[in-house]
């Protein structure tokens, strides 16, 4: 009794001198929280679904602590507007977490890198070299060449009587974002028939590599949040994030040194040149900054950004189309009409299919693959809706939330391509904008664009599509952070007959 009376004495104090601290440094309202855990006793998953709850209940800034790490939660476009414009440089920063640690190179590769010379040279080089229209350009063929496999993994599949055949889409969609991200970096394809002998190998090991990277990388680390945990031995995921750095590194190393062999026996006019190419050849002229590491990081961020997010998308997509079949009806019309089926669309019919663009939005304003954008931490107090930020302070700018709330739009779970219609670009100022803004935004978007583009576009010209039964495609949310399906999608397709003729001559 006595024991449970000096702990609501302790709670009592404790929440008191909280409030008076609180308030006497303006900081944004805060929502109860516990000593020692803040408010992680509140966080279920998905996390951005709970986020968004607390900020209907609370307001669209909110002060919150997860364990010992300050945050700043905003949900809404004005307060979002302040962060990524007055305060973008305050907010350019990335958190220290354990996995940019163990997986960013103790924090020095593009995703993790705090705001600086160093991030900004990143930036530069990779917008100059790899996501520049030019380089994007020069990959074409590479993305033409794998949807095209795509297609013909699906003909195979199909029934031999031009019936409908069930496939598992996920996988589809993955295979094809890694092997178009393989070959861009390194020339190599890593899934698939026509996988060679020799490759058999590192694919396997370079699969095994994927799956684990997904699988920890998308893991919350407590340690993070309750760094005293430590001084107690706890050790969590930080032994396997190691081990698998470890893999991932070793495997990316053998890539450059089996490059830089190829370099030395044949000129540049013999091979095909890949980002790794491109890479070498800045190491040759300022070699103590583009060292292996350097690229070895760009090559992993290239993969894990890059990867998952596009074939998510592509998954969303096509699963609200079979459960809105006049929206496919409409953009398989468009694709008819203005690309035609005597062959198929490539990457430059973009511009004349305004409806499969907005196809492509819209999934994007429902399912944005970075629902919470990646973490950005303040370098410096700031004032964010009239409130004290303080330095060193997280930010988890919740798009889903925005994306979702229906002050912001109206029926936002209601799929209507037609809202954002006559939307050029990715952005609709602070209340649509999946691929962030401001310094730190997504320099991945145009290659997102032209692969999902691409790849869907194809799918809906060259087959008709049914949901596997009368029910609706079930669109409940896993968790990870890219906002992943629950149940990896299933689909029935089947050539359209007026197709068969073109397929066949691929
Ligand atoms: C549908 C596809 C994609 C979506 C929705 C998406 C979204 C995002 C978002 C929301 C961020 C964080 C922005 C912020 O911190 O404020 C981001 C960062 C990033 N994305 Fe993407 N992305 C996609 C595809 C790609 C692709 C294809 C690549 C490259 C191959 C890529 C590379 C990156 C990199 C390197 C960063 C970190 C930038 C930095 O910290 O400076 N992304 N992306």
């Amino acid at each position: 009794m006595e024991i449970y009376s000096y702990f609501l004495i302790f709670l009592s104090l404790f929440l008191l001198t909280k409030h008076v601290l609180h308030k006497s440094k303006n900081l944004p309202p805060s929502p109860l929280s516990l000593p020692f855990l803040g408010h992680l006793y509140l966080l279920k998953k998905p996390l951005h679904r709970t986020l968004a709850t607390i900020s209907a209940q609370h307001g669209p800034i909110l002060f919150l602590r997860f364990g010992s790490r300050p945050v700043l939660l905003v949900s809404s476009p004005s307060a979002a507007e302040e962060c990524f414009t007055k305060n973008d440089i305050v907010f350019a920063n990335r958190p220290r977490l354990l996995a940019g640690k163990h997986l960013g190179y103790n924090f020095t590769s593009l995703a993790w890198a705090p705001y600086g010379d160093h991030w900004r040279n990143l930036r530069r080089i990779t917008a100059l070299e790899i996501f520049s229209s030019n380089r994007l350009q020069m990959f074409s063929g590479i993305r033409s060449d794998e949807v095209r496999s795509m297609i013909q993994r699906l003909v195979r599949g199909c029934s031999s009587d031009g019936g409908f055949k069930m496939v598992e889409m996920k996988s589809v969609f993955f295979e094809l974002t890694l092997n178009i991200m393989m070959r861009m970096i390194a020339g190599k394809r890593y899934y698939g028939e026509n996988v060679g002998e020799s490759e058999s190998e590192g694919a396997r090991k370079f699969r095994e590599i994927v799956t684990e990277t997904f699988h920890l990388g998308g893991a919350t680390n407590i340690g993070d949040f309750l760094p005293v945990l430590k001084w107690v031995g706890f050790k969590g995921m930080e032994k396997p994030l190691m081990r698998l750095q470890e893999k991932r590194d070793g495997f990316m190393q053998e890539l450059i040194e089996e490059h830089r062999r190829m370099r030395s026996k044949f000129s540049d006019g013999e091979r095909k040149k890949t980002m790794i190419d491109v890479l070498l050849s800045l190491q040759e002229t300022e070699p103590e900054y583009y060292t292996d590491q350097i690229i070895r990081g760009i090559m992993l961020v290239l993969l894990s950004a890059g990867t998952d997010t596009s074939s998510g998308t592509m998954e969303w997509a096509l699963s609200l189309l079979l459960n809105n079949p006049e929206v496919l009806e409409k953009a398989q019309d468009e694709i008819d009409l203005r690309v035609g089926q005597e062959r198929l669309l490539d990457e430059s019919n973009m511009a004349v299919l305004p409806y499969l663009h907005s196809i492509i939005n819209e999934t994007l304003r429902m399912y944005p693959a970075g629902p919470l954008l990646v973490p950005h931490e303040s370098s410096e107090g700031c004032i964010v809706g009239g409130f004290n930020v303080p330095r060193g302070t997280m930010l988890l700018a919740n798009m889903w939330a925005i994306h979702n709330d229906p002050k912001v739009w109206a029926e936002p779970k209601k799929f209507k391509p037609e809202r954002l219609e006559g939307l050029e670009g990715r952005r609709d100022g602070f209340k649509f904008m999946p691929f962030g803004s401001g310094r730190r935004g997504c320099p991945g978007e145009g290659l997102a664009e032209r692969v999902v583009g691409l790849a869907l576009g194809s799918l809906i010209q060259c087959f008709e599509w049914q949901r596997v039964g009368e029910e609706l495609v079930d669109m409940t949310e896993g968790t990870g952070l890219t906002l992943p399906k629950a149940h990896p999608l299933e689909a029935k397709c089947r050539l359209r007959p007026t197709m068969v003729n073109l397929i066949s001559q691929l």
